[in-house]
């Protein structure tokens, strides 16, 4: 394949301006003048809620200032109540993400290997990569799951962690809470379990649950969560880790920067907005029902979702069901191998979800031979 200078341009130019921009350049593509579907990058868009948002406008001039100490002590304080532990045990990271690649530097300091399914999400893997570590991808079961007794096989002397993703991205599925105690309870004690517990609001399988309380325990296991997916504040960046206090303090020392105040404000709103937390919760779970509902009707096979996204078999190549949705104005998941027809689909609002459905059959439809 050859690339142009002005192709090579163009992409160097979206790169350095980033998603939004990448986003209005498919909007224009699409040939419709109408803002595109955004069902690409597992956001929720009921958010941020409104107690947020009367909090952000009435701190904009706070934009002047850093979050004080107190203010970042009281975020902290708030997390801890919401999850029923103390703030000792809470890092704050500008995004789950920063504390993911934050777990990356300390596995690459400990000089040893990390173990990850594949396909999962990646910011951890790919930073820990570029930074030396090892990775050793264990590919996920036939129903989509992380393969435990294979990534427990998988361990070897020099694995410092193992990155659990549950609920996975970009499948969707989760294991049951009990079978991820166990997997973490027969790890070597010099290794670290990494949950990443993202999307664990929109879980509602058979014995699918946090494991947050084995933080406490005598080996390191670091639970993940974030504002980004059922507080709906992705582009506010704020995330946190629960860990064991010295765990914790080592997490804390390997982060890069700080939040910022309009986010550590918003987020200590947000988890006092119960009542958006349940409504969201609830649209996106009867949502996420009704697109399972519809591949099923179509005889299409999807991961059991415990997101607020789908993971299902389009059938076709999906460079190609990918580009039929962007011409209808929805943008959807990109490929994540091995999976070469397979669409991750975002969970939109109700609008959204029906427009989803109603481009399917133009999408699906087999190639003219
Ligand atoms: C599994 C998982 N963990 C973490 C993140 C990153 O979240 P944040 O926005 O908090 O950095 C994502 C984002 O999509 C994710 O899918």
């Amino acid at each position: 394949m050859t690339v142009n200078r002005r192709e090579l341009l163009t992409a160097s130019a979206l790169l350095l301006a980033g998603p939004g921009f990448a986003l209005r350049a498919a909007g224009r593509d699409a040939g419709s003048t109408a803002a595109p579907r955004v069902l690409c990058w597992n956001e929720n868009p009921y958010g941020p809620s409104p107690a947020a948002r009367r909090t952000v406008a009435d701190s904009i001039a706070a934009g002047c200032r850093y979050p004080s100490d107190d203010e970042l002590d009281s975020l902290t304080a708030a997390i801890a109540r919401h999850e029923g532990t103390d703030a000792r045990h809470i890092v704050i990271g500008t995004g789950s993400g920063e504390l993911l690649r934050a777990l990356g530097l300390m596995c690459s300091r400990e000089g040893g290997g990390l173990v990850a399914a594949e396909p999962t999400y990646l910011e951890l893997p790919e930073y820990a990569r570029t930074l030396g570590v090892p990775v050793q991808f264990v590919p996920v079961d036939a129903e989509l799951r992380h393969d435990l007794p294979a990534m427990h096989a998988a361990v070897a002397g020099s694995t410092r962690a193992v990155y659990l993703c549950n609920p996975n991205n970009p499948t969707g599925t989760a294991v049951p809470a009990a079978a991820i105690r166990e997997f973490i309870g027969a790890l070597p004690p010099a290794v670290m379990a990494i949950v990443d517990e993202a999307y664990m609001d929109f879980a509602d399988g058979p014995g699918v649950g946090t494991v947050k309380d084995l933080v406490d325990g005598e080996r390191r296991v670091i639970v993940l969560r974030t504002f980004s997916k059922i507080h709906g504040m992705a582009g506010m960046r704020l995330g946190y880790a629960l860990a064991r206090p010295d765990v914790a303090t080592a997490l804390a020392s390997l982060c890069m920067t700080t939040p910022n105040i309009l986010s550590v404000r918003a987020g200590g709103a947000s988890l006092g907005d119960r009542a958006f937390l349940a409504d969201t919760r609830r649209r996106i779970v009867a949502s996420r029902t009704r697109i399972t509902a519809e591949l099923g009707a179509r005889k299409l096979r999807y991961a059991a979702p415990q997101g607020n996204f789908v993971f299902f078999d389009t059938g076709i190549p999906l460079a190609q069901f990918s580009a039929r949705m962007k011409s209808q104005g929805i943008l959807v998941g990109r490929l994540f191998p091995p999976f070469a027809s397979w669409c991750r689909i975002t969970v939109g609002t109700e609008p959204e979800v029906s427009a989803f459905l109603s481009a399917l059959p133009a999408a699906l439809r087999p190639s003219a031979a």
